[in-house]
This record gives C-alpha cells, structure tokens and sequence, in this order.
C-alpha cells in the first residue's frame, strides 16, 4: 500500500517499524499502546497541528493516485503516515483523538476540509462563512454560529479555489467574487478581497437531497390544503404565476413544488441561473446561464436563453428568477400562448412584486410608457403567490392574489387567501391561520372551463 501512494518510497525502507507502530483503526493492541499514552493534543494546538500535519501529508501522498485509491484504503495510509509524523516529531496522541484528526485530513485531501461535516449534516440546509473564523449554518430556518474555523485566510481561499476550480472558474482580485456549485448541486457564491473586508465570504445554499413536495409543505405549515388545492388548479388551468418573496423565504422550494402539478404530457423548459429546480417530469430542457469568461467574453445571459426558449416549441417556460431585463421577453412569453408559465421574484409584498416587474422591463432600456408596460404586466401575469420567512424560522405563503385588470393606470388585485398572524406562543412561534378571503376569483369560471373541481377549495370565510 504505502509503496503504492507514497512520494517518499526512498524512505520506505526506514519506515518500516513505523507501519508496525501504527495506530491501524481496526488494531486493538495499537489502539491500546496508544490509549496508554497519556499525552494528547490541546484543542488550542490542534488546528496547528492538523495544518503541519496537513502539509506534510501533501508532501507525501502522491496526489495524482488519489483519485484512485479506495477511500478505506487512503484513511489506513493517512493514519500509518501521521503516526510516523507524530513519532518523529516525539508526540503522542489518543487513538480517539487520531481518528478525529485523520477524519479531518481524510476531508482535507479529498473534500472541502472543516466544511465536510457540516455538508453531510441534513439539518443544515445554509452554510455561512464570514472570514476563516466565523462560521454560521442555518437549521431549521434559524441561523445558529457554529464552532467550524478554517487555519487561516489561506486555508479558507485554498478551498474556495478548490470549489471554483472544479466548475472551471476562477476567483481573484481582479474578479473577486463568483457563483458556482457543489458536486451535489448545492449553490456556492464566494467573495473575496478587496470587495469582502474581513476576509472571504463564502455562502452555500445546500441541496435539499429530499425536496419539498406540497404535502411536505402543507405539513410543514407553509400552507393548507385547501391553498394547495387552489395553487394546483391554476397550475392545471394554465394560469400564469409569479411567486414572490424575500431572500431564503422558500421561493424556488414554491416553484419546484408547483411545477410538479404540471402535466408529464407538457414539454417543459426551465432557466436559470444555478441549477437548483428538481423536476420529476421527464419531457423538461434546462437550460442554465453562464458567466463572461476571463476575457470577459462568452457570457449567456437568461435573456438570451429565454429568447431561445420561445423558439423551442415549450408548453411552459420556468424562469428561476427574474432579475433583470428578461423579464420583458418572460412576459412576452405569458402573452403569447406560453400559459402556464412560472416564475419567481425577489420582493416583500404582491403590490411590491408587480413594481419590481415594472422596473426590470424599464431597465430592458425598451422606453415603452408605463402605462403600457403596466398593461403587459396586467394581462401576462394571473396570480401572484407571496412568501415569507417568518421571526420563528418558519416560511409561508402569506397571500395568493389575483390580478385582475387595469384601473386608472394602475394593475388591480384582490387577495383570495391570506394568513393571518394571531401572534407568538411562549416559545416565539408565529400563530395564526390560512383564511380565504372570502372572495371568489374573477378565473373561477376559467378554472371550472378547464375541468379543475372547485369543491376542494374553499373560497368563502369559516368552516368548510
Ligand atoms: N416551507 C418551508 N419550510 C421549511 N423550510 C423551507 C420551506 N421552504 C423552503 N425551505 C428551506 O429554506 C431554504 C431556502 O429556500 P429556497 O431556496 O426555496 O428560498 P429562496 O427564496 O428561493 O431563496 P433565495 O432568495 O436565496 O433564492 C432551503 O433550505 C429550503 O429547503
Ligand atoms: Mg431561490
């Protein structure tokens, strides 16, 4: 083994009592010699100690095997390597303690080092570096300060490297910041000096492995069932839907959830700018946008591919999120026998929503007057689902509003279910209920044309 991935085979020959001493894992007679060893690394000690041990390590696998070496196997040959370090260097540790560290540089020669166990935790669904010694993760919608530290600056940029170089980017001061993704399909975006000041910044958006279906939602109290049934109806009866909502409220987890309605009849064509929808259909084109390259050219931006879309034969376009001037041809599309279409945005209320819309196509440079961008907007979009990440962690739909025309130069809508906060309980949970409004939608008739029951949702106030 150890001639297999070793630089230093010239040194094999001298190292061969130290295989004997090594503390093999699986070895009950190492692991006691080793237990009988009282001297054991300080915590403050280790993170210097992991480091040298670290570099060392480097010096001595041949990385080029790497790849190929079984992971059992390498976990044996870092140990055998380290308790050679140790005993060079006269230091003695507990077996338990050696696990943890050849643990750690298993992740630092393979993975993405102190950020390993927190991407294998499923409870972590955000992970928040800010500098190499402060690191936040988000569990169960509150964000909790970790003990995770990277050695130092370098340790941190050397696996922000790792991360963008994998996905052919690059980061550095002359383009400090970068989006990219994990193996896994979690969403990366890092940023370092001179535009992050204390140090790089690094943001992972995991993956949810399991998604969020609507029945996960539904328990989960992001809404009721009765909603659920409303959202699946005008999914079913091609109704355009805008989603809405600030940052981490549960947007794109909405428009994934949504999507699933959609027939597996349909051709879909999903765009966006870090692959993050998981749509079970089968018929679906993705389509992902991309960055200008080094030269600053080469850069695809959704506009383009929504643009291409259309020319795509798609029954229904999914726009991750607006952002920017493809919201004009996102609404030309919803205007032009795309029903069906969905889409999210980034905003605090429905009303809001609309105006940022407003602004994206504007900033298209088209110098169309607002009334009539306003009456693009009128007619492309039919309902608007606002969501909210809530003081107690928790995210919800907190209004489904219908648009339903142009009044005086201004686009009209009617709330059809809001959540109403009642209050916090004495653990500092929201309270409160979904509640139609009482309101009966203007598509009602649209919706029972398409075949969609009405019995199962309720539109009128109290018990059904
Ligand atoms: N109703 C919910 N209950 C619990 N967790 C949720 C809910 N909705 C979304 N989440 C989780 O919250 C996190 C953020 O969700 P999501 O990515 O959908 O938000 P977003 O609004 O699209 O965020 P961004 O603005 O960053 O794009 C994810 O980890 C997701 O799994
Ligand atoms: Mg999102």
């Amino acid at each position: 083994m150890f001639r297999e991935f070793s630089n230093r085979q010239g040194e094999e020959s001298q190292s061969g009592d130290v295989i004997t001493l090594v503390p093999d894992i699986q070895d009950g007679a190492q692991k006691k010699i080793l237990n009988a060893m009282s001297m054991d690394v300080d915590e403050s000690d280790r993170l210097e100690l992991k480091s040298r041990m670290h570099n060392r390590l480097l010096d001595a696998l041949n990385l080029t095997v790497l790849d190929k070496i079984e992971e059992d196997s390498l976990r044996s040959e870092i140990g055998k390597l380290l308790t050679s370090f140790l005993r060079e260097e006269g230091r003695a540790m507990r077996s338990e303690t050696l696990k943890t560290l050849v643990e750690e540089l298993m992740h630092e020669v393979l993975g993405l080092g102190p950020l390993e166990p927190l991407l294998a935790d499923p409870t972590v669904s955000d992970i928040l570096v800010n500098g190499h010694n402060q690191v936040y993760v988000e569990r169960g919608g509150m964000l909790e300060k970790v003990e995770t530290r990277f050695r130092d600056e370098r340790h941190l940029l050397r696996i922000i490297d790792k991360i963008v170089s994998r996905v052919g980017r690059r980061i550095d001061e002359s383009q400090p910041w970068v989006d990219a993704r994990l193996e896994d399909g979690s969403r990366v975006n890092a940023l370092i000096r001179p535009c992050s000041v204390d140090g790089p910044a690094l943001s992972i958006r995991k993956f949810a492995k399991i998604p969020l279906t609507m029945d996960l939602l539904i328990g989960r109290g992001a809404l009721n069932q009765s909603a659920a049934s409303l959202l699946k109806g005008l999914v079913d009866a091609k109704m355009n839907i805008l989603i809405s909502g600030g940052t981490g409220s549960g947007k794109t987890t909405m428009l994934n959830a949504l999507s699933s309605y959609i027939s597996s009849r349909e051709r879909i064509v999903t765009i966006e700018d870090a692959a993050e929808l998981q749509l079970q259909q089968e018929h679906v084109v993705r389509m992902e946008t991309r960055p200008a390259n080094p030269n600053g050219a080469g850069a695809v931006h959704q506009r383009d591919l929504v643009r291409n879309a259309l020319r795509m034969r798609p029954d229904r376009i999914v726009v991750g999120e607006v952002r920017g001037s493809e919201a004009f041809d996102m609404l030309q599309a919803m205007n032009t026998g795309h029903d069906g279409s969905m889409t999210t945005v980034h905003a605090n209320s429905a009303r809001d929503a609309l105006s940022r819309i407003e602004q994206m196509v504007q900033m298209g440079g088209l110098d169309l007057p607002h009334s009539a961008i306003r009456a693009t907007i009128a007619s492309a979009i039919h309902f608007v689902v606002q969501l909210t990440r809530m003081s107690d962690g928790s995210r919800r739909v907190i209004s489904i509003s219908e648009i339903t025309g142009m009044e005086g130069g201004v686009v009209t809508m009617q709330d059809i279910f809001i959540y109403k906060r009642r209050g916090k309980d004495e653990n500092g949970r929201v309270l409160g209920e979904f509640t139609p409004t009482g309101i009966r939608p203007k598509a009602s008739e649209a919706l029972a044309a398409a075949g969609i029951d009405m019995s199962m949702i309720q539109f009128t106030r109290g018990p059904k």
